[in-house]
């Protein structure tokens, strides 16, 4: 497996394309009658099934590549961080890749090879044990202060109810973990889910942040770029 990983790491540096059919495009949100998180396939499986993390770990090889071993993911924004993620969101994220309602070109081969309940459950119960780290990639311009003040103002008032207040997010409702992941992700993210091109998203969520400009989705991503979940970090007693 190790050979596997350090190969792939180098054709992903290379920026080979693999051999894979070109992922599919669902309009998802788009679509009249789009059922958000519809219970089907795979992922209902998966979400019943007890995850292994040992199993899991092995699983998990093929992903450090790109999101690294500690699942920390790039500061760049281009691989999220992964680490202490909701065993559900990672479900469902993984079936929406695989399903082509979000443009994820790099990932899609990938995810269509792990259809396997049990190999998906093992591996999402890998990653949701994993710390959160502590140093990762924050909003760093000499005005941090200042957007970090004003995106707090709009989380609690537009997020806070579904992401909670440090950014655990809910297990229940799919509702994802946003402490602990980059700055750039969470931007680039935040304005595709604004303009339409993250189609799986929730549409409460889209309905929220449609209004927003560019400007206020620096200031709140440079907020949640901030949270810390207690308990949950890198470094803290469990
Ligand atoms: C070739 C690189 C690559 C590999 C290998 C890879 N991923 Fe990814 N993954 C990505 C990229 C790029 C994204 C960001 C997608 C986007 O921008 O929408 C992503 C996104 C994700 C997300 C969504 C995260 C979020 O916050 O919404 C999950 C979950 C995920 N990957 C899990 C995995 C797992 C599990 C594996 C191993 C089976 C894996 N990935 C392998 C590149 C990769
Ligand atoms: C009604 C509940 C709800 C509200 C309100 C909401 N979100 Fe979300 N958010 C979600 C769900 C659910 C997802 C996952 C969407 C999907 O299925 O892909 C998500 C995804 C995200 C993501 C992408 C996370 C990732 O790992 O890819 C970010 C960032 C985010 N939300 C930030 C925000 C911010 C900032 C606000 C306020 C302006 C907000 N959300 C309001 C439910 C909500």
């Amino acid at each position: 497996m190790k050979k596997i990983t350090v190969l792939l790491a180098a054709l992903v540096s290379a920026g080979v394309a693999f051999a894979a059919g070109p992922a599919p495009k669902k309009s998802g949100i788009e679509a009249e009658g789009y059922v958000w998180n519809a219970q089907e396939g795979e992922k209902i499986e998966a979400l019943t099934l007890q995850g292994d993390v040992t199993r899991g770990e092995e699983a998990y090889e093929v992903c450090g590549a790109c999101h690294l071993p500690s699942g920390a993911g790039r500061p760049d924004g281009t691989f999220p961080q992964l680490a202490g993620q909701h065993t559900t969101v990672l479900i469902k994220q993984m079936a929406d890749i695989r399903a082509g309602l979000r443009d994820n070109p790099t990932m899609y081969p990938f995810a269509v090879t792990l259809t396997d309940p049990q190999e998906l459950a093992d591996v999402s119960a890998y990653i949701e044990s994993l710390c959160i780290p502590t140093e990762h990639g924050k909003y760093t311009e000499a005005d941090a202060m200042i957007q970090i003040a004003q995106g707090k103002a709009m989380y609690e008032k537009d997020c806070q109810e579904c992401h909670n207040a440090n950014g655990e997010g809910d297990k229940e409702k799919f509702y994802p973990v946003i402490a602990g992941q980059h700055y750039a992700y969470l931007l680039r993210q935040m304005t595709e889910i604004r303009d339409g091109h993250r189609r799986n998203a929730n549409p409460d969520m889209v309905k929220v942040i449609k209004p927003y400009t560019d400007e206020q989705l620096v200031a709140i991503s440079a907020y949640q770029a901030s949270l810390k979940m207690p308990g949950s970090m890198c470094g803290d007693a469990k």
